[in-house]
């Protein structure tokens, strides 16, 4: 064997047997990346916000229904649509964060419970028809929170009570307005 050749029988094997270290090295620095990829978005995390309740703007302390119907719009509703929501750990772990939070802000807007529109029978008589509606349809609470929350689902005997107060409850505001107009 001349030198030339003596040197490539020693080269060539090196690569191979470097393969492994390779792919291990990239391997590594993916799941590095990925981790400060994670860790960054904590730093995006969603404002989760619990707004101050101001006592008597909250529907329970305004204009309270029976205990009964409080009591089921606190465990099945008031987590989403008040300012008094009850963040689970992982609401605080982005992506998840971003969801839950978009979904809590959406629900918010719509119909809160801790700024009911007290003085306005009318708007209140309409927000009584809305959860009528949606929980006869079991549109709401959300299946995909109640899958989670066992609390918060409720019974067909739950879902008719509140269906049948809320409907109850919009005609009396309807009346009561028509009464003093
Ligand atoms: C997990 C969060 C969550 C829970 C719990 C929840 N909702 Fe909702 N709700 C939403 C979101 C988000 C929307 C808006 C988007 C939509 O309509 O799907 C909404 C919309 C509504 C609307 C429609 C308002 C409109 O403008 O028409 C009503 C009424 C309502 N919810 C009532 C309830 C009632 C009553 C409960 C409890 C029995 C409840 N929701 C529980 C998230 C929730």
């Amino acid at each position: 064997m001349d030198l030339e050749t003596e040197k490539i029988a020693f080269v060539e094997p090196f690569p191979e047997a470097l393969a492994p270290i390779v792919v291990k090295r990239r391997l590594k620095w993916i799941v590095v990346a990925v981790i400060a990829a994670f860790g960054l978005m904590q730093l995006t995390n969603a404002a989760r916000t619990y707004p101050a309740v101001v006592p008597g703007h909250d529907l329970l302390s305004a204009d309270p229904p029976p205990p009964q119907i409080s009591a089921i719009l606190r465990t099945a509703c008031y987590d989403c649509h008040s300012y008094e929501t009850h963040w689970p750990w992982y609401g605080h772990v982005a992506p998840v964060s971003w969801w839950l939070d978009s979904h809590v802000r959406d629900a918010r807007e719509r119909l809160n419970f801790s700024e009911w529109p007290r003085g306005d029978a009318e708007r209140a008589a309409r927000k009584w028809n809305h959860v009528a509606e949606s929980v006869r349809d079991g549109d709401m609470p959300l299946p995909s929170y109640t899958r989670i929350h066992r609390a918060a689902r409720l019974t067909e005997d739950q879902r008719k009570q509140l269906v049948d107060w809320a409907e109850q409850e919009s005609q009396r505001l309807r009346s009561t307005e028509a009464a003093t107009q």
